[in-house]
């Protein structure tokens, strides 16, 4: 969904970005280099992410996909430094959200929002089409590549279903809106651009279909299973005129 957020609500949330970046909490992952990864559950210490968290444009579209009500999973804000963001390996999210969090099924869904203009150059996400359909599929986990673990594909099954499918890489404004199903296959490559390609990701999920093992940290994998009221749709913006 192209430009689904205006200049002014990316710039809201933009303008939180240094300060969230220079905390010190458990929340934030590192690259190895050094540079923020992964900032953990922000809608639940910054406003505007709190904000975004309950966004009617967000809420919206997953609520009606999933048909019912839903709970936030997970939220992410992906930061692929530039120069230093490293690579995604190949995965489905909701073989983690399975294999770790005992979710029942894959009525969950990724939305995820563009902070930075996203191109062919700065690390976008890679999706191969229609691996939704396909199940779970056979994994290792991967602990080492990364700073962050991961369930990751192996070399012969991504081969075999890009020759099939073949790989799409969503590029749009800061602004933009990508969904994708969580048993869809992708991965990202490490950015050596000069820019920045900040995605925040919120993973939503039916509240009947809400996990029952809890052997992550509750601010990767929650446990507040209460539906998400969203909102106004003018709910970022409202930060303008409070400052
Ligand atoms: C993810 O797969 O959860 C993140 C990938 C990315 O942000 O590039
Ligand atoms: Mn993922």
């Amino acid at each position: 969904m192209p430009d689904l957020f205006s200049i002014d609500e990316v710039g809201i949330l933009q303008q939180q970005l240094s300060e969230i970046f220079e905390q010190e909490r458990e929340e934030i992952w590192r690259e190895t280099s050094g540079a923020v990864r992964t900032v953990f559950a922000a809608h639940r210490f910054n406003d505007a992410f709190g904000r975004l968290g309950r966004h009617p444009k967000l809420i919206g579209p997953v609520t009606l996909l999933l048909d019912g009500p839903v709970y936030m999973h997970q939220y992410k804000i992906n930061a692929k430094a530039a120069f230093e963001g490293d690579v995604w390996q190949w995965h489905q999210d909701y073989g983690t959200w399975a294999r770790d969090d005992e979710m029942p099924e894959p009525r969950a869904m990724n939305i995820a929002l563009f902070l930075d203009d996203v191109t062919e150059f700065n690390g976008p996400l890679y999706l191969i089409p229609r691996t939704h359909t396909q199940g779970v599929i056979d994994a290792g986990h991967d602990r080492a590549t990364t700073s962050y673990p991961l369930w990751s594909l192996d070399k012969d099954t991504v081969a075999r279903l890009a020759d099939q499918h073949s790989i799409v890489a969503p590029k749009g404004r800061a602004g933009s809106v990508l969904m994708f199903h969580s048993n869809l296959v992708h991965a990202s490559a490490p950015n050596i651009s000069p820019w920045d390609r900040v995605i925040v990701y919120l993973s939503l999920c039916h509240v009947d279909n809400h996990i029952r093992k809890f052997s992550r940290p509750e601010w990767i994998a929650h446990r507040d299973f209460a539906p998400i009221e969203p909102l106004e749709n003018d709910c970022l913006l409202q930060l303008l005129n409070k400052t």
